[in-house]
């Protein structure tokens, strides 16, 4: 049987996962910074990669012990080459690029944002295409069109900040914590999203891109304005407007996309999809348009190296092995521009 070792470093989590060559995951170990950062309020990326320096080897060992095999079992090494830090990105590749030489072994490039779309089909190998796919997460907030399989056409993207950024910035502002989208989320529970109003951006074009600064300055004018602080009185209100507001804009971008290219099925993915609201919002949108819509499971929607070893296997397979060499090398920035 083959087995897969996949690798992710790209931000702050830690992660590695073997997965056999049917994609069945045998394991998928995920150690999160999130205590190191919560001072800052943000990812200190020099803290980060230091940080992936000292976790790595225990982490690959980990998921190696979890799948009950030692590493001259392991057939192929997938690892993700960006987009992310590159401090962080280098730790992971070094890592992977060492044992794929040592062991003569494949070692598989990965994109991040592909890969964050891949959980959806781990979980769902006969997911209907064509799909809109929204991929949306502390770093990213893109919109993309998948044909068929490994095939993806770039419809939109912010155009300054990600939707996860955005969240993350308002609780770092009102001292709630890192990361800011669980926290809001809680936060928010028991507010009324209606109290206070956030009025959405509109694109003068008809671009499918995102912006989220102006609904962040507006929240910034609201929390000077109403003196919102973590003791607030209306904090809960204020929260649930501002995750409601940033839910609208990611859904009816969603929904327009849909109608315009009329796919058979809706992904929603990256770690803001952990969101109930935003999951709820796509539920109801899919529903409504008789589309058929996939969500990764809760712990497959933030950083996992499942996803990258099940792309990598989905590669192998298709033979669309970009990238396979020992030259690799990591890229901080956004690359699945146009058609892909
Ligand atoms: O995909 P991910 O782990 O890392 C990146 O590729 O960026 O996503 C992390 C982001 C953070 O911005 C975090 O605040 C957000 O996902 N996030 C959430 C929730 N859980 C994580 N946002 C809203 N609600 C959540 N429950
Ligand atoms: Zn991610």
């Amino acid at each position: 049987m083959m087995h897969v070792l996949g690798v992710e470093t790209s931000c702050d989590e830690t992660a590695a996962a073997v997965l056999t060559g049917e994609r069945r995951v045998l394991s998928s170990v995920v150690l999160s910074q999130d205590e190191i950062h919560a001072p800052y309020g943000g990812v200190v990326p020099e803290l980060a990669s230091r940080q992936h320096l000292t976790s790595i080897s225990y982490i690959v060992g980990e998921s190696l012990r979890r799948a009950n095999l030692t590493l001259d079992r392991i057939d192929a090494y997938a690892v993700t080459q960006g987009p992310g830090l590159i401090g962080s990105l280098l730790v992971g590749l070094s890592f992977a690029k060492a044992l794929a030489y040592y062991f003569d072994k494949p070692l598989i490039g990965i994109d991040h944002l592909e890969a964050h779309m891949e959980a959806a089909f781990l979980e769902n190998p006969g997911l209907p295409l064509p799909a809109v796919a929204l991929v949306v997460s502390g770093g990213h907030t893109s919109l993309f069109f998948l044909k068929k399989r490994l095939h993806y056409r770039l419809l939109g993207r912010t155009r300054d900040d990600a939707a996860g950024e955005a969240l993350d910035k308002i609780a770092k502002f009102l001292g709630l914590g890192y990361p800011g989208g669980p926290v809001i989320e809680k936060m928010g529970l028991s507010g009324d999203p209606e109290k206070f109003s956030f009025a959405l951006p509109k694109m003068k074009d008809s671009s499918l891109d995102f912006s989220f600064s102006g609904l962040k300055t507006a929240a910034l004018r609201l929390i000077g304005e109403t003196r919102m602080s973590a003791s607030h009185p209306h904090l809960a209100d204020f929260l649930a407007g501002f995750e409601g507001a940033v839910v609208r804009a990611l859904v009816d971008n969603l929904d327009r996309a849909a109608e315009k290219f009329k796919p058979a099925s809706l992904i929603l993915c990256g770690g803001v999809a952990r969101n109930k609201r935003l999951r709820d919002r796509f539920d109801g949108l899919a529903r409504g348009s008789g589309l058929a819509g996939f969500v990764p499971s809760p712990a497959l929607c933030t950083d996992n190296a499942a996803m990258v070893a099940a792309l990598a296997v989905e590669k192998m397979r298709t033979k669309k092995k970009t990238g396979l060499s020992l030259d690799l090398d990591a890229y901080p920035r956004f690359r699945l521009t146009a058609e892909y």
